[in-house]
């Protein structure tokens, strides 16, 4: 089942310190933009890549595309101030199609088989997003006081790619932007319009890179697929 994906690439990466977006970072010699745009590129399932990024960087972008034989790339709109804008940006510019995924460009370890499975799961029940149990015992804390432990079986942690059939995801972020609710992910918005929403088991090397720590992992992981 075909997709278009929609990479949100607008960000500064203010908690990774580098004083550039993070996501020009190199991993093993490659961009992390780069990595994330080859898992994309290669899965024979996605017909087109949309990515919302800074004005100021689309020229420097655009070089990567040609430097990395990225070619499923169909247009590059500029994000906005909140990476929910940035994501509304692209699907406003984006023709009717079946299914849209939503994907980080700063998660370049996301696999086609996840992919695969958060397709199907959007077309058949809408809207579906990737995700993790959580691992550690999870508590409620307010001003430095526990004030309950949450039972850790219905706990998951959420990432993306968000999986939509597009009218769905079209419909929940523009009434989001009609009545200024912000959320954290897609997820968020549908959840608010009464849809339901499925999790797909992910993986946890399906990291987000965000700070130092994350680019020591991100290598590690890559060793390990090099294997
Ligand atoms: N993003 C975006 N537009 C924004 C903010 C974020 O397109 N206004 C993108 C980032 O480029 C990233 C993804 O959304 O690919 C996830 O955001 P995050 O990890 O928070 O990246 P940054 O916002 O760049 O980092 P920070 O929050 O540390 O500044
Ligand atoms: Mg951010």
């Amino acid at each position: 089942m075909q997709y278009e994906v929609v990479l949100p690439a607008a960000g500064s990466g203010k908690r990774m310190g580098a004083g550039q977006n993070k996501l020009f970072l190199y991993l093993l010699g490659k961009p992390i933009l780069a990595h994330t745009l080859e898992v994309f590129e290669r899965d024979d399932r996605c017909t087109g890549i949309w990515l919302a990024v800074k004005p100021e960087e689309r020229a420097f972008i655009e070089r990567m595309l040609v430097e990395y034989g990225i070619t499923k790339v169909k247009g590059l709109p500029d994000g906005g101030a909140e990476r929910q804008h940035s994501v509304h940006s692209c699907l406003k510019a984006m023709e009717q199609v079946s299914i849209v995924l939503v994907h980080d460009a700063a998660r370049p370890f996301i696999t086609h088989d996840i992919i695969a499975h958060l397709v199907e799961s959007a077309h058949d029940y809408g809207a579906a997003i990737a995700g993790v149990r959580a691992k550690d015992t999870m508590k409620k804390v307010s001003n430095g006081i526990i004030e309950e432990t949450v039972d850790r079986e219905s706990l998951w942690m959420v990432q993306t790619p968000q999986a939509f059939r597009f009218e769905l995801i079209v419909e929940a972020e523009d009434v989001a932007e009609k009545v200024g609710f912000l959320g954290t992910d897609e997820a968020m918005l549908m959840e608010r319009l009464g849809h339901e929403v499925r999790i797909v088991e992910s993986s946890y090397e399906n990291v987000k890179i965000t700070t130092q720590e994350d680019l020591v992992f991100g290598e590690a992981i890559l060793h390990k697929r090099a294997l």
